[in-house]
């Protein structure tokens, strides 16, 4: 694996009347847990799309595990696993069937599937729900088996986009144990939040984008030293100001 799990270059991504991200450059070393926190359109969605493949960048470079993400799109993808902001299950299939889809898809052997099924269902709290349709299933459960469906081929490079919005403090606990479960493991996390605890307690390093500008690069406590206050959510209003954003 190469030494940077992600690299940026100068990227830059335009929609028709938005500079969504604006000349971001970034390195996310192997086995970093790496955090992307920003307000309500601050390009962090956008970011993970062109680094999972999924958008072109305007101008400007990404690699992941080393390859070039429009060129060597077919090995990145072996190598990545995506849970997306908006939560893609099939809601009138099980939990189960959900899962055995994406295991099928990414061609895993039966055995390899169901070991890895019932480990990352029992991880996610979600064995008691596994027969259930997913229509039943509150929004922190379709996040949690988003988090599976993204996992299901241990990937060694992972991307989650809000993975945590909307959960319960059990729920996000569990999800933050597997997160540094995966991390003892070797592998690179790719995460976005709003959560500044769950960065700051997770994360080795965080980076702020604000309307498509990373404005800061570094491990949290050394922001907090840096901006001489208690805590990563006052870096952040420090840094982004108090002026309400609009979802998108
Ligand atoms: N497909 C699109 N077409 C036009 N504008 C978009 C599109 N996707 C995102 N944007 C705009 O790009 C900016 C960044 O959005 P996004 O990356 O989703 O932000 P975040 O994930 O940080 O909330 C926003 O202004 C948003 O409205
Ligand atoms: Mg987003």
């Amino acid at each position: 694996m190469d030494k940077f799990a992600i690299v940026m270059e100068d990227v830059v991504k335009n929609f028709e009347d938005v500079t969504a991200v604006n000349h971001v450059s970034l390195h996310v070393a192997s086995g970093e847990l790496f955090g992307l926190l920003g307000p309500n359109g601050a390009g962090k969605t956008t970011t993970v799309n062109m680094l999972c493949g999924l958008l072109k960048p305007t101008s400007g470079s990404v690699f992941v595990g080393g390859y070039d993400v429009q060129k060597e799109n077919v090995k990145v993808k072996e190598l990545i696993g995506v849970c997306p902001q908006e939560t893609a299950t099939y809601p009138y299939l099980t939990g189960i069937e959900n899962i055995e889809l994406f295991g099928n898809l990414y061609t895993l052997d039966r055995k390899t599937l169901s070991a890895r099924r019932d480990m990352l269902l029992e991880k996610m709290g979600l064995a008691q729900d596994a027969k259930r349709k997913v229509e039943k299933y509150s929004g922190g459960m379709k996040r949690r088996l988003s988090i599976i469906l993204a996992l299901i081929h241990n990937p060694q490079i992972i991307f989650l986009d809000e993975p945590t919005i909307g959960m319960d403090p059990q729920s996000r606990r569990a999800v933050w144990d597997f997160m540094q479960e995966l991390k003892r493991e070797g592998k690179t996390i790719f995460l976005t939040t709003h959560y500044m605890e769950e960065a700051e307690i997770l994360c080795d390093r965080v980076g702020i984008i604000d309307y498509g500008k990373l404005i800061a690069v570094d491990a949290p406590k050394k922001l907090i030293s840096k901006y001489g206050v208690a805590n990563l959510e006052e870096v952040f209003i420090k840094l982004t100001g108090r002026k309400i954003r609009e979802e998108v």
